[in-house]
């Protein structure tokens, strides 16, 4: 169950077409207990409320930020210039670009003294977001840790017996 009331992680996407895949990060946390701030701020539409989240958000006691967008996805980076918090970015596929490309190299081309951890272009990404932020956060969360621990053991098994299986098919 989720139970922080003041929630550590922020999940922010450029607009409200990227929640269907940011659902997927939403849903990874809160299977953690992790229920996280949901915002929709961009960094070209609404560059002035991008930058005051960005400015108040550790004092707003969040401690890494999950940041989501498509195309010029600037969203990431504009925030990682106005706070020390950890950044993870989230390229998506929007438009008709190419295929989210667009968006991983706005991404990930950060200059050098501003970095944002990218994650992989949609829903894998937004996913490993999820895990990456509960990996920070399990730092100096045992509890966290011990979860991460039976995530992957149960990530490992889901594996074994789906390689069990296709043996006995063989059969
Ligand atoms: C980006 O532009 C958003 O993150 C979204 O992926 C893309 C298209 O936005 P909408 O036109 O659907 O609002 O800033």
């Amino acid at each position: 169950m989720a139970t922080n009331a003041k929630s550590s992680v922020a999940v922010v996407m450029g607009s409200d077409s990227d929640l269907p895949v940011m659902e997927t990060c939403i849903d990874q946390l809160k299977d953690f207990g992790v229920n996280p701030i949901v915002r929709v701020i961009s960094a070209h539409r609404t560059p002035d409320i991008a930058a005051d989240f960005a400015d108040h958000a550790a004092a707003n006691g969040i401690q890494v930020i999950i940041a989501a967008a498509g195309m010029a996805a600037h969203l990431a980076g504009a925030l990682a210039g106005r706070t020390q918090l950890p950044i993870i970015g989230v390229p998506l596929q929007a438009g008709s670009g190419p295929c989210g490309l667009d968006a991983l190299l706005s991404t990930v081309q950060m200059p050098p003294g501003v970095p944002v951890a990218s994650m992989a272009i949609g829903k894998a990404g937004a996913k490993n977001a999820a895990i990456f932020a509960i990996q920070i956060l399990a730092l100096a969360d045992p509890a966290l840790a011990d979860k991460l621990t039976a995530f992957r053991k149960a990530q490992t098994q889901k594996v074994i017996e789906k390689d069990k299986g296709l043996q006995q098919d063989k059969k």
